[in-house]
Protein backbone atom coordinates (compact mmCIF):
# COMPACT_ATOMS: atom_id res chain seq x y z
CA UNK A 1 0.00 0.00 0.00
CA UNK A 2 1.86 3.11 -1.12
CA UNK A 3 0.46 6.47 0.86
CA UNK A 4 0.99 9.75 -0.80
CA UNK A 5 1.40 13.17 0.59
CA UNK A 6 -0.45 15.89 -1.20
CA UNK A 7 0.11 19.37 -1.42
CA UNK A 8 -3.00 21.49 -1.20
CA UNK A 9 -4.57 24.59 -0.56
CA UNK A 10 -6.87 25.39 2.43
CA UNK A 11 -10.39 26.29 2.51
CA UNK A 12 -11.34 28.97 4.89
CA UNK A 13 -15.09 28.03 4.63
CA UNK A 14 -14.90 24.69 6.45
CA UNK A 15 -16.42 26.00 9.95
CA UNK A 16 -18.45 23.15 11.50
CA UNK A 17 -22.27 24.36 12.11
CA UNK A 18 -24.47 23.35 14.98
CA UNK A 19 -23.71 19.61 13.67
CA UNK A 20 -20.77 19.10 11.90
CA UNK A 21 -19.86 20.64 8.08
CA UNK A 22 -22.52 21.14 5.55
CA UNK A 23 -22.22 22.60 2.74
CA UNK A 24 -24.26 22.07 -1.20
CA UNK A 25 -22.96 18.68 -2.69
CA UNK A 26 -21.07 21.04 -5.63
CA UNK A 27 -19.04 22.40 -2.64
CA UNK A 28 -18.22 19.19 -1.58
CA UNK A 29 -16.77 18.15 -4.90
CA UNK A 30 -14.49 20.67 -5.54
CA UNK A 31 -11.35 18.77 -5.73
CA UNK A 32 -9.87 18.18 -2.16
CA UNK A 33 -12.53 19.95 -0.37
CA UNK A 34 -13.35 16.64 1.52
CA UNK A 35 -10.10 15.35 1.54
CA UNK A 36 -9.00 18.83 3.49
CA UNK A 37 -11.80 18.21 5.68
CA UNK A 38 -10.70 15.16 6.86
CA UNK A 39 -7.51 15.55 7.17
CA UNK A 40 -7.77 18.71 9.22
CA UNK A 41 -10.16 16.04 11.57
CA UNK A 42 -7.04 13.55 11.71
CA UNK A 43 -4.80 16.28 12.56
CA UNK A 44 -6.76 17.76 15.12
CA UNK A 45 -7.24 14.13 17.31
CA UNK A 46 -4.10 12.18 18.34
CA UNK A 47 -4.40 9.08 16.54
CA UNK A 48 -3.49 5.93 18.53
CA UNK A 49 -1.29 3.34 16.88
CA UNK A 50 -3.83 0.63 15.42
CA UNK A 51 -6.94 2.45 15.97
CA UNK A 52 -10.76 1.77 14.41
CA UNK A 53 -12.50 4.43 12.88
CA UNK A 54 -16.36 3.43 12.59
CA UNK A 55 -17.83 4.90 9.08
CA UNK A 56 -20.94 5.38 7.14
CA UNK A 57 -23.67 7.78 6.21
CA UNK A 58 -27.94 8.60 5.50
CA UNK A 59 -26.81 7.18 2.18
CA UNK A 60 -27.49 10.38 0.23
CA UNK A 61 -25.80 11.06 -2.62
CA UNK A 62 -22.13 11.45 -2.59
CA UNK A 63 -22.17 9.29 0.50
CA UNK A 64 -20.59 6.35 -1.34
CA UNK A 65 -17.83 8.26 -3.59
CA UNK A 66 -17.13 10.18 0.07
CA UNK A 67 -16.77 7.24 1.76
CA UNK A 68 -14.30 5.57 -0.66
CA UNK A 69 -11.70 8.23 0.06
CA UNK A 70 -12.31 8.69 4.06
CA UNK A 71 -10.91 4.62 3.69
CA UNK A 72 -7.95 5.84 1.33
CA UNK A 73 -7.33 8.29 4.22
CA UNK A 74 -7.68 6.51 6.97
CA UNK A 75 -5.57 4.06 6.19
CA UNK A 76 -3.01 6.92 4.74
CA UNK A 77 -3.05 8.28 8.57
CA UNK A 78 -2.13 5.02 10.72
CA UNK A 79 -5.87 3.46 10.91
CA UNK A 80 -5.36 -0.09 11.42
CA UNK A 81 -9.18 -1.04 10.86
CA UNK A 82 -12.61 0.82 9.29
CA UNK A 83 -15.74 -0.71 10.26
CA UNK A 84 -18.36 0.56 7.58
CA UNK A 85 -21.93 -0.27 7.53
CA UNK A 86 -22.91 -1.86 4.27
CA UNK A 87 -24.33 0.00 1.67
CA UNK A 88 -21.60 2.95 3.22
CA UNK A 89 -25.54 3.08 5.50
CA UNK A 90 -25.59 3.81 9.09
CA UNK A 91 -27.77 5.86 10.67
CA UNK A 92 -26.70 8.91 13.05
CA UNK A 93 -28.11 6.70 16.23
CA UNK A 94 -26.61 3.09 14.63
CA UNK A 95 -23.33 4.68 13.84
CA UNK A 96 -23.32 6.06 17.70
CA UNK A 97 -23.76 2.69 18.63
CA UNK A 98 -21.26 0.88 16.52
CA UNK A 99 -18.47 3.11 18.00
CA UNK A 100 -19.60 2.30 21.59
CA UNK A 101 -20.47 -1.37 21.28
CA UNK A 102 -17.09 -2.10 19.39
CA UNK A 103 -14.68 0.75 21.21
CA UNK A 104 -13.85 2.56 18.04
CA UNK A 105 -11.65 5.19 18.49
CA UNK A 106 -14.09 7.39 16.66
CA UNK A 107 -16.30 8.26 13.75
CA UNK A 108 -16.57 9.64 10.86
CA UNK A 109 -20.74 10.44 9.82
CA UNK A 110 -21.72 11.31 6.59
CA UNK A 111 -25.08 13.14 6.81
CA UNK A 112 -26.44 16.59 5.86
CA UNK A 113 -29.15 15.59 8.66
CA UNK A 114 -33.29 16.55 7.33
CA UNK A 115 -31.75 18.76 4.23
CA UNK A 116 -32.51 17.77 0.99
CA UNK A 117 -30.57 15.76 -1.20
CA UNK A 118 -29.14 15.38 -4.24
CA UNK A 119 -26.60 16.78 -6.86
CA UNK A 120 -27.78 20.69 -6.04
CA UNK A 121 -28.41 19.89 -2.84
CA UNK A 122 -26.66 19.11 0.44
CA UNK A 123 -24.10 17.01 2.14
CA UNK A 124 -22.19 17.10 5.12
CA UNK A 125 -19.71 15.58 7.26
CA UNK A 126 -19.50 15.39 11.20
CA UNK A 127 -16.91 13.29 13.58
CA UNK A 128 -17.95 11.49 16.42
CA UNK A 129 -15.79 10.71 20.30
CA UNK A 130 -15.26 7.51 21.30
CA UNK A 131 -17.80 8.00 23.74
CA UNK A 132 -20.27 7.44 20.45
CA UNK A 133 -21.13 11.63 20.17
CA UNK A 134 -20.50 14.88 17.74
CA UNK A 135 -17.19 16.34 18.97
CA UNK A 136 -17.77 18.96 21.62
CA UNK A 137 -16.60 22.48 20.61
CA UNK A 138 -13.28 22.52 21.57
CA UNK A 139 -12.77 19.91 19.11
CA UNK A 140 -14.93 21.30 16.17
CA UNK A 141 -13.09 24.70 16.71
CA UNK A 142 -9.59 22.89 16.38
CA UNK A 143 -10.81 21.52 13.04
CA UNK A 144 -11.99 24.66 11.72
CA UNK A 145 -8.52 26.42 12.91
CA UNK A 146 -6.25 23.52 11.19
CA UNK A 147 -8.49 23.39 8.07
CA UNK A 148 -7.44 26.91 7.61
CA UNK A 149 -4.03 26.28 7.15
CA UNK A 150 -3.59 23.02 5.98
CA UNK A 151 -1.27 22.45 3.38
CA UNK A 152 -1.20 18.73 2.67
CA UNK A 153 -3.11 15.56 3.05
CA UNK A 154 -2.46 12.30 3.15
CA UNK A 155 -3.79 9.34 0.91
CA UNK A 156 -3.28 5.53 0.40
CA UNK A 157 -3.89 3.54 -2.86
CA UNK A 158 -6.03 1.06 -1.51
CA UNK A 159 -8.30 -0.12 -4.19
CA UNK A 160 -11.95 0.74 -4.26
CA UNK A 161 -13.96 -1.08 -1.32
CA UNK A 162 -17.24 -3.61 -2.08
CA UNK A 163 -19.45 -2.15 0.17
CA UNK A 164 -22.32 -3.84 -1.19
CA UNK A 165 -21.26 -7.49 0.35
CA UNK A 166 -20.40 -8.09 3.99
CA UNK A 167 -16.98 -9.02 5.17
CA UNK A 168 -13.30 -8.03 5.67
CA UNK A 169 -11.18 -6.43 3.14
CA UNK A 170 -7.33 -6.77 4.37
CA UNK A 171 -4.43 -4.75 2.58
CA UNK A 172 -0.93 -4.89 3.76
CA UNK A 173 -2.27 -5.13 7.56
CA UNK A 174 -5.38 -2.49 6.72
CA UNK A 175 -9.15 -4.17 7.19
CA UNK A 176 -12.11 -2.91 5.81
CA UNK A 177 -15.09 -4.80 7.80
CA UNK A 178 -18.09 -4.43 6.22
CA UNK A 179 -20.84 -5.06 8.70
CA UNK A 180 -24.69 -5.14 8.38
CA UNK A 181 -25.90 -1.84 9.26
CA UNK A 182 -29.01 -2.67 11.25
CA UNK A 183 -28.45 -5.76 13.08
CA UNK A 184 -26.58 -4.22 16.08
CA UNK A 185 -28.80 -1.10 16.36
CA UNK A 186 -32.02 -3.52 16.18
CA UNK A 187 -30.70 -5.75 18.97
CA UNK A 188 -30.04 -2.88 21.17
CA UNK A 189 -33.37 -1.32 21.06
CA UNK A 190 -35.02 -5.58 21.54
CA UNK A 191 -32.70 -5.27 24.73
CA UNK A 192 -34.22 -1.99 25.65
CA UNK A 193 -38.04 -2.39 25.06
CA UNK A 194 -40.53 -4.70 26.03
CA UNK A 195 -40.92 -6.06 22.68
CA UNK A 196 -43.58 -8.87 23.90
CA UNK A 197 -46.26 -6.20 24.49
CA UNK A 198 -46.01 -3.80 21.40
CA UNK A 199 -46.01 -7.02 19.59
CA UNK A 200 -49.52 -8.40 21.17
CA UNK A 201 -50.44 -4.41 21.23
CA UNK A 202 -50.19 -4.54 17.40
CA UNK A 203 -51.57 -8.12 17.34
CA UNK A 204 -54.37 -6.59 18.71
CA UNK A 205 -55.73 -4.33 16.61
CA UNK A 206 -53.47 -1.15 17.15
CA UNK A 207 -52.85 0.07 13.87
CA UNK A 208 -49.30 1.84 13.24
CA UNK A 209 -47.96 4.11 10.20
CA UNK A 210 -44.28 5.25 10.17
CA UNK A 211 -42.85 7.52 7.23
CA UNK A 212 -39.07 6.81 6.77
CA UNK A 213 -39.26 9.91 4.19
CA UNK A 214 -37.06 7.22 1.40
CA UNK A 215 -34.54 8.12 3.83
CA UNK A 216 -31.78 5.84 6.26
CA UNK A 217 -34.33 4.25 8.65
CA UNK A 218 -36.51 2.84 5.56
CA UNK A 219 -33.94 -0.99 6.32
CA UNK A 220 -34.11 0.14 10.34
CA UNK A 221 -38.03 0.26 10.86
CA UNK A 222 -38.51 -2.83 8.30
CA UNK A 223 -36.41 -5.17 10.71
CA UNK A 224 -37.72 -3.50 13.49
CA UNK A 225 -40.85 -2.86 13.23
CA UNK A 226 -42.02 -5.70 10.40
CA UNK A 227 -39.50 -8.09 11.08
CA UNK A 228 -39.35 -8.24 15.02
CA UNK A 229 -42.48 -6.75 16.09
CA UNK A 230 -45.08 -8.20 13.42
CA UNK A 231 -46.31 -4.68 12.16
CA UNK A 232 -48.08 -5.05 9.04
CA UNK A 233 -46.16 -3.87 5.23
CA UNK A 234 -48.60 -1.80 4.64
CA UNK A 235 -47.77 -0.21 7.89
CA UNK A 236 -44.63 1.38 6.78
CA UNK A 237 -44.51 4.40 3.76
CA UNK A 238 -41.60 5.47 2.01
CA UNK A 239 -38.76 2.99 3.17
CA UNK A 240 -37.25 2.54 0.53
CA UNK A 241 -34.05 4.90 0.67
CA UNK A 242 -32.75 6.56 -2.52
CA UNK A 243 -29.68 8.94 -2.61
CA UNK A 244 -31.67 11.66 -3.03
CA UNK A 245 -34.50 10.66 -0.55
CA UNK A 246 -37.34 10.44 -3.00
CA UNK A 247 -36.32 14.06 -4.21
CA UNK A 248 -38.11 15.30 -0.76
CA UNK A 249 -37.14 17.27 2.46
CA UNK A 250 -36.66 14.47 4.91
CA UNK A 251 -37.99 16.21 8.08
CA UNK A 252 -40.77 14.76 10.14
CA UNK A 253 -42.34 17.58 10.76
CA UNK A 254 -46.68 19.07 10.13
CA UNK A 255 -45.06 20.86 7.17
CA UNK A 256 -42.34 18.70 5.66
CA UNK A 257 -44.30 14.96 6.12
CA UNK A 258 -47.57 15.52 4.81
CA UNK A 259 -48.09 12.13 3.28
CA UNK A 260 -48.18 11.06 6.61
CA UNK A 261 -50.12 13.92 8.12
CA UNK A 262 -52.50 13.65 5.59
CA UNK A 263 -53.19 10.02 6.18
CA UNK A 264 -53.26 10.82 10.68
CA UNK A 265 -55.66 13.51 10.22
CA UNK A 266 -57.66 11.78 7.52
CA UNK A 267 -60.69 8.97 7.39
CA UNK A 268 -59.28 5.75 8.86
CA UNK A 269 -56.52 7.27 10.21
CA UNK A 270 -54.20 4.89 12.11
CA UNK A 271 -53.97 5.20 16.09
CA UNK A 272 -50.38 6.02 16.00
CA UNK A 273 -48.13 7.56 13.39
CA UNK A 274 -44.41 8.29 13.49
CA UNK A 275 -41.62 9.65 10.99
CA UNK A 276 -37.91 9.81 10.81
CA UNK A 277 -35.68 12.17 9.19
CA UNK A 278 -32.73 11.78 6.79
CA UNK A 279 -30.02 9.93 8.91
CA UNK A 280 -32.68 9.05 11.47
CA UNK A 281 -32.06 10.73 14.75
CA UNK A 282 -35.33 12.60 14.35
CA UNK A 283 -38.97 11.66 15.15
CA UNK A 284 -42.29 13.19 14.96
CA UNK A 285 -45.06 11.52 17.15
CA UNK A 286 -48.67 11.46 16.15
CA UNK A 287 -51.71 9.74 17.42
CA UNK A 288 -55.43 9.86 16.05
CA UNK A 289 -55.43 12.76 14.33
CA UNK A 290 -53.27 14.34 16.91
CA UNK A 291 -49.68 16.03 17.31
CA UNK A 292 -47.37 15.53 20.54
CA UNK A 293 -44.65 18.71 20.26
CA UNK A 294 -41.47 17.22 20.72
CA UNK A 295 -40.91 19.09 24.26
CA UNK A 296 -44.34 17.59 25.35
CA UNK A 297 -42.69 14.44 23.95
CA UNK A 298 -39.83 14.43 26.42
CA UNK A 299 -41.75 15.33 29.79
CA UNK A 300 -44.10 12.28 28.37
CA UNK A 301 -41.44 9.60 28.19
CA UNK A 302 -39.61 11.24 31.24
CA UNK A 303 -43.01 10.70 33.10
CA UNK A 304 -43.54 7.21 32.29
CA UNK A 305 -39.96 6.13 32.17
CA UNK A 306 -40.17 3.24 34.55
CA UNK A 307 -42.69 1.39 32.31
CA UNK A 308 -40.45 0.81 29.75
CA UNK A 309 -37.47 -1.85 30.77
CA UNK A 310 -34.36 0.03 30.15
CA UNK A 311 -35.67 2.57 32.55
CA UNK A 312 -37.49 0.71 35.21
CA UNK A 313 -35.18 1.22 38.13
CA UNK A 314 -35.21 4.97 37.35
CA UNK A 315 -33.73 7.79 35.64
CA UNK A 316 -31.18 9.78 36.84
CA UNK A 317 -31.69 13.33 35.39
CA UNK A 318 -32.92 14.80 32.45
CA UNK A 319 -31.42 17.70 30.21
CA UNK A 320 -33.34 19.88 27.17
CA UNK A 321 -31.59 22.31 25.13
CA UNK A 322 -32.88 25.82 25.95
CA UNK A 323 -35.58 26.64 23.37
CA UNK A 324 -36.85 23.59 23.98
CA UNK A 325 -40.07 23.76 26.42
CA UNK A 326 -39.89 23.52 30.13
CA UNK A 327 -42.44 20.66 29.63
CA UNK A 328 -40.21 18.12 30.82
CA UNK A 329 -38.87 20.90 34.01
CA UNK A 330 -41.97 20.00 35.97
CA UNK A 331 -41.86 16.38 35.56
CA UNK A 332 -38.26 16.57 36.87
CA UNK A 333 -39.11 18.55 39.82
CA UNK A 334 -42.00 16.14 40.37
CA UNK A 335 -39.58 13.27 40.38
CA UNK A 336 -37.31 15.11 42.86
CA UNK A 337 -34.22 14.52 39.94
CA UNK A 338 -32.03 17.17 38.14
CA UNK A 339 -32.98 19.00 34.77
CA UNK A 340 -30.37 20.68 32.68
CA UNK A 341 -30.72 23.61 30.62
CA UNK A 342 -28.21 23.28 27.50
CA UNK A 343 -27.04 25.26 24.45
CA UNK A 344 -29.05 24.15 20.82
CA UNK A 345 -27.08 20.76 19.80
CA UNK A 346 -26.87 17.22 20.67
CA UNK A 347 -23.57 17.93 21.41
CA UNK A 348 -23.83 19.66 24.37
CA UNK A 349 -25.95 16.64 26.26
CA UNK A 350 -22.59 13.90 25.94
CA UNK A 351 -20.66 15.17 29.21
CA UNK A 352 -23.80 14.94 30.88
CA UNK A 353 -24.96 12.01 29.98
CA UNK A 354 -20.91 10.31 30.12
CA UNK A 355 -20.92 11.84 34.19
CA UNK A 356 -24.57 10.34 34.98
CA UNK A 357 -26.15 13.09 35.50
CA UNK A 358 -28.75 12.47 32.56
CA UNK A 359 -30.39 9.56 31.10
CA UNK A 360 -33.07 11.35 28.87
CA UNK A 361 -32.16 14.67 26.73
CA UNK A 362 -34.35 16.66 23.93
CA UNK A 363 -34.89 19.22 21.81
CA UNK A 364 -37.87 20.81 20.62
CA UNK A 365 -36.17 20.32 17.17
CA UNK A 366 -37.99 16.44 16.84
CA UNK A 367 -34.86 15.01 19.05
CA UNK A 368 -34.87 12.75 21.62
CA UNK A 369 -32.63 10.10 22.93
CA UNK A 370 -31.11 8.95 25.79
CA UNK A 371 -27.92 7.36 27.67
CA UNK A 372 -28.21 4.00 25.46
CA UNK A 373 -26.26 6.00 22.82
CA UNK A 374 -24.89 9.36 22.49
CA UNK A 375 -26.84 10.71 19.42
CA UNK A 376 -30.39 12.13 19.67
CA UNK A 377 -32.84 8.45 18.12
CA UNK A 378 -35.67 8.70 15.68
CA UNK A 379 -36.86 5.15 16.38
CA UNK A 380 -36.23 4.76 20.01
CA UNK A 381 -38.12 7.39 20.64
CA UNK A 382 -40.82 6.03 18.41
CA UNK A 383 -40.46 2.80 20.61
CA UNK A 384 -40.37 4.29 23.60
CA UNK A 385 -44.20 5.69 22.29
CA UNK A 386 -45.22 2.23 21.51
CA UNK A 387 -44.14 0.79 24.91
CA UNK A 388 -45.81 3.72 26.57
CA UNK A 389 -49.25 2.79 24.91
CA UNK A 390 -48.83 -0.58 25.37
CA UNK A 391 -48.71 -0.71 28.76
CA UNK A 392 -50.95 2.28 29.51
CA UNK A 393 -53.42 0.78 27.40
CA UNK A 394 -54.45 4.73 26.47
CA UNK A 395 -54.60 6.16 23.09
CA UNK A 396 -51.45 8.98 22.22
CA UNK A 397 -54.13 11.73 22.81
CA UNK A 398 -55.50 10.65 26.01
CA UNK A 399 -51.96 10.14 27.13
CA UNK A 400 -51.13 13.63 26.58
CA UNK A 401 -54.08 15.26 27.69
CA UNK A 402 -53.53 13.26 31.41
CA UNK A 403 -50.51 14.44 31.29
CA UNK A 404 -51.45 18.23 30.88
CA UNK A 405 -53.85 17.77 33.02
CA UNK A 406 -51.80 16.66 35.90
CA UNK A 407 -48.64 19.30 34.67
CA UNK A 408 -50.51 22.07 33.16
CA UNK A 409 -49.54 22.83 29.48
CA UNK A 410 -46.45 24.50 28.21
CA UNK A 411 -48.45 25.80 24.90
CA UNK A 412 -45.36 25.90 22.28
CA UNK A 413 -44.21 26.64 18.43
CA UNK A 414 -41.82 27.58 16.53
CA UNK A 415 -41.76 29.99 13.90
CA UNK A 416 -38.52 29.60 11.45
CA UNK A 417 -37.86 32.38 8.44
CA UNK A 418 -35.43 30.69 5.98
CA UNK A 419 -33.11 31.88 3.62
CA UNK A 420 -33.01 35.22 4.52
CA UNK A 421 -29.58 37.40 3.32
CA UNK A 422 -27.59 36.91 6.38
CA UNK A 423 -27.35 41.18 6.93
CA UNK A 424 -30.59 41.51 7.08
CA UNK A 425 -30.70 38.28 10.11
CA UNK A 426 -28.29 39.89 12.12
CA UNK A 427 -30.22 43.52 11.52
CA UNK A 428 -32.83 41.36 13.15
CA UNK A 429 -30.71 40.04 16.23
CA UNK A 430 -28.65 43.23 16.77
CA UNK A 431 -32.38 45.59 16.86
CA UNK A 432 -33.45 42.86 19.56
CA UNK A 433 -30.04 43.57 21.44
CA UNK A 434 -30.04 46.73 21.89
CA UNK A 435 -33.58 46.84 23.61
CA UNK A 436 -32.14 44.78 26.13
CA UNK A 437 -32.15 47.51 28.43
CA UNK A 438 -35.16 49.41 27.60
CA UNK A 439 -37.67 45.97 27.30
CA UNK A 440 -37.28 45.33 30.69
CA UNK A 441 -40.33 46.01 33.06
CA UNK A 442 -42.34 46.81 29.68
CA UNK A 443 -45.66 45.69 29.60
CA UNK A 444 -46.73 44.48 25.98
CA UNK A 445 -50.21 43.16 26.15
CA UNK A 446 -50.89 41.07 28.91
CA UNK A 447 -47.29 40.39 29.62
CA UNK A 448 -44.75 41.52 31.08
CA UNK A 449 -41.04 41.56 30.72
CA UNK A 450 -38.64 40.10 33.65
CA UNK A 451 -35.86 39.60 31.87
CA UNK A 452 -33.81 39.81 28.72
CA UNK A 453 -30.50 37.64 27.90
CA UNK A 454 -27.97 36.44 25.71
CA UNK A 455 -28.57 32.43 26.90
CA UNK A 456 -24.42 31.41 27.98
CA UNK A 457 -23.71 27.67 29.03
CA UNK A 458 -21.27 26.73 31.64
CA UNK A 459 -20.55 23.18 30.81
CA UNK A 460 -20.99 21.36 34.64
CA UNK A 461 -18.69 19.04 33.89
CA UNK A 462 -15.56 20.05 32.49
CA UNK A 463 -16.15 24.32 32.52
CA UNK A 464 -16.40 25.50 29.31
CA UNK A 465 -18.29 28.18 28.51
CA UNK A 466 -20.47 28.74 25.43
CA UNK A 467 -21.73 32.24 24.47
CA UNK A 468 -24.54 33.75 22.32
CA UNK A 469 -26.41 30.90 22.56
CA UNK A 470 -29.81 32.70 21.85
CA UNK A 471 -31.47 35.88 23.12
CA UNK A 472 -34.15 35.24 25.58
CA UNK A 473 -37.28 37.80 27.01
CA UNK A 474 -38.91 36.22 29.60
CA UNK A 475 -42.04 37.00 30.95
CA UNK A 476 -42.84 37.39 34.39
CA UNK A 477 -45.85 34.58 34.50
CA UNK A 478 -42.72 32.30 32.63
CA UNK A 479 -44.09 32.30 29.30
CA UNK A 480 -40.93 33.15 27.22
CA UNK A 481 -39.85 34.25 23.44
CA UNK A 482 -36.20 32.96 22.08
CA UNK A 483 -34.85 34.42 18.62
CA UNK A 484 -31.84 31.83 17.50
CA UNK A 485 -29.79 32.37 14.28
CA UNK A 486 -29.62 28.78 13.01
CA UNK A 487 -26.18 27.04 12.80
CA UNK A 488 -27.18 24.21 10.24
CA UNK A 489 -28.36 25.81 7.57
CA UNK A 490 -26.22 26.09 4.26
CA UNK A 491 -27.88 28.84 2.25
CA UNK A 492 -28.57 32.67 3.78
CA UNK A 493 -29.26 32.56 7.27
CA UNK A 494 -32.66 31.13 9.29
CA UNK A 495 -33.66 33.10 12.07
CA UNK A 496 -36.16 30.55 14.11
CA UNK A 497 -38.34 32.13 16.95
CA UNK A 498 -39.28 29.99 19.85
CA UNK A 499 -42.69 30.78 21.44
CA UNK A 500 -44.01 29.07 24.93
CA UNK A 501 -46.84 30.12 27.57
CA UNK A 502 -47.60 27.86 30.43
CA UNK A 503 -51.38 27.20 31.20
CA UNK A 504 -52.18 25.43 34.02
CA UNK A 505 -56.23 25.97 33.12
CA UNK A 506 -57.56 22.28 31.96
CA UNK A 507 -60.21 24.06 29.70
CA UNK A 508 -57.86 26.02 27.77
CA UNK A 509 -56.20 22.97 26.86
CA UNK A 510 -58.26 21.82 23.55
CA UNK A 511 -56.61 25.17 22.07
CA UNK A 512 -54.71 24.95 18.61
CA UNK A 513 -50.88 26.31 20.10
CA UNK A 514 -51.01 28.58 17.01
CA UNK A 515 -54.20 30.15 18.30
CA UNK A 516 -53.26 30.13 22.22
CA UNK A 517 -49.89 32.06 21.59
CA UNK A 518 -51.43 34.45 18.37
CA UNK A 519 -50.71 37.33 20.80
CA UNK A 520 -47.13 36.35 21.82
CA UNK A 521 -46.37 35.97 18.32
CA UNK A 522 -47.09 39.39 17.32
CA UNK A 523 -44.69 40.67 20.41
CA UNK A 524 -42.12 38.35 18.83
CA UNK A 525 -42.67 40.29 15.50
CA UNK A 526 -42.82 43.67 17.36
CA UNK A 527 -40.10 43.65 19.10
CA UNK A 528 -37.63 42.42 16.17
CA UNK A 529 -39.29 44.52 13.46
CA UNK A 530 -38.72 41.38 11.50
CA UNK A 531 -41.01 42.30 8.66
CA UNK A 532 -39.56 45.38 7.98
CA UNK A 533 -36.21 43.99 7.77
CA UNK A 534 -36.61 40.65 6.50
CA UNK A 535 -39.28 42.02 4.16
CA UNK A 536 -41.10 38.58 5.27
CA UNK A 537 -44.90 38.90 5.58
CA UNK A 538 -44.75 34.65 7.48
CA UNK A 539 -42.64 32.00 8.43
CA UNK A 540 -41.46 29.52 5.79
CA UNK A 541 -42.05 26.41 8.40
CA UNK A 542 -44.20 26.67 11.38
CA UNK A 543 -43.83 23.37 13.95
C1 LIG B 1 -31.10 22.43 14.29
C2 LIG B 1 -31.95 22.30 15.53
C3 LIG B 1 -31.12 21.75 16.67
C4 LIG B 1 -30.49 20.42 16.25
C5 LIG B 1 -29.73 20.58 14.95
C6 LIG B 1 -29.21 19.26 14.42
O1 LIG B 1 -30.04 23.32 14.54
O2 LIG B 1 -32.53 23.53 15.88
O3 LIG B 1 -31.93 21.59 17.80
O4 LIG B 1 -29.63 19.94 17.24
O5 LIG B 1 -30.57 21.17 13.96
O6 LIG B 1 -30.24 18.37 14.15
P1 LIG B 1 -30.05 24.86 14.12
O7 LIG B 1 -30.30 24.90 12.64
O8 LIG B 1 -31.21 25.48 14.85
O9 LIG B 1 -28.73 25.39 14.54
ZN1 LIG C 1 -30.92 14.27 11.65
Amino acid sequence: MQIKTLATQAFLDQKPGTSGLRKKVKIFQQPDYLENFVQSIFDTLTLPQNGVLTLGGDGRFYNRTAIQTIIQMAAANGFAKVIVGQGGILSTPAASHIIRQYQTFGGIILSASHNPAGPDEDFGIKYNTANGGPAPEKITEAIFENSKVLQAYKIADVPEIDLDGLGVTTIDGFTVEVINPVADYADLMESMFDFAAIKSLLASGFSLKFDAMHAVTGPYAKDILENRLGASAASLMNCEVSENFGGGHPDPNLTYAHDLVDIVYGKQAPDFGAASDGDGDRNMILGKSFFVTPSDSLAIIAANAHLIPAYKSGISGVARSMPTSGAVDRVAEKMGIDCYETPTGWKFFGNLMDAGKVTLCGEESFGTGSNHVREKDGLWAVLCWLNIVAAKKQSVEAIVKAHWGEYGRNVYSRHDYETIPTADANSVIMHIRDQFETLVGQRLGSYEVKTCDDFSYTDPVDGSISQQQGIRILFTDGSRIVFRLSGTGTEGATIRIYLEAYEPNVENHHLDAQEALQEMIQIALQISDLKARTGREKPTVIT
